[in-house]
């Protein structure tokens, strides 16, 4: 059984995120999308929120050779993993920018849990720009985003906004 966690904070879910989770359907057996509640931050969907949004979403990309799932969990990532019986831990890297932090995450949460890997795809160059953040911060001022994160996304974000 090969079962991968896709952490995150999914604030929202964007097309570059699904891009990923595509990506990774054909490696594992479960995928569980996780969203993480980090009680410092401020964010614009709550946790059950983000999580409603994700479960609607996913049907679109599911495929019948891997089990999508979504949950989510506070406190380290590397601790979740394990408490899930995940062997991997999938992240996405959009640009070489990226690639320094995770580096570094991904070394932490093996030093943490050394049984588990840190597999990294790389997202389709067209999203190699997308943020959760950008996308809230051209939406907010006023700016398109279609095409950037699923519609059901667009328009809860629409309903933010009023
Ligand atoms: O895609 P994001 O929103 O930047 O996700 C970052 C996330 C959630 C993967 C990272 O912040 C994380 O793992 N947070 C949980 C706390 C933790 O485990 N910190 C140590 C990581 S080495």
């Amino acid at each position: 059984m090969r079962r991968a966690i896709f952490p995150g904070s999914f604030d929202p879910l964007t097309n570059g995120h699904l891009d990923i989770i595509k990506r990774s359907l054909p490696l594992f057996d479960e995928i569980i999308i996780a969203v993480l509640n980090n009680p410092e931050k401020k964010p614009l969907f709550s946790v059950e929120e983000r999580c409603v949004m994700i479960r609607e979403i996913l049907p679109e990309i599911e495929n019948d050779k891997c089990r999508l799932t979504v949950d989510s969990f506070e406190g380290l990532t590397a601790d979740f993993a394990k408490r899930s019986g995940a062997n991997a831990i999938v992240r996405g890297i959009r640009a070489i920018s990226d690639y320094e932090y995770e580096l570094r995450m991904a070394l932490m949460n093996r030093r943490l849990e050394p049984t588990i890997e840190t597999v990294f795809l790389m997202a389709a160059e067209e999203y190699s720009y997308v943020s959760s953040n950008l996308m809230k911060q051209v939406f907010m001022l006023g700016g398109r985003v279609e095409g950037l994160v699923p519609e059901l996304v667009e328009a809860k974000m629409r309903e933010k906004l009023q």
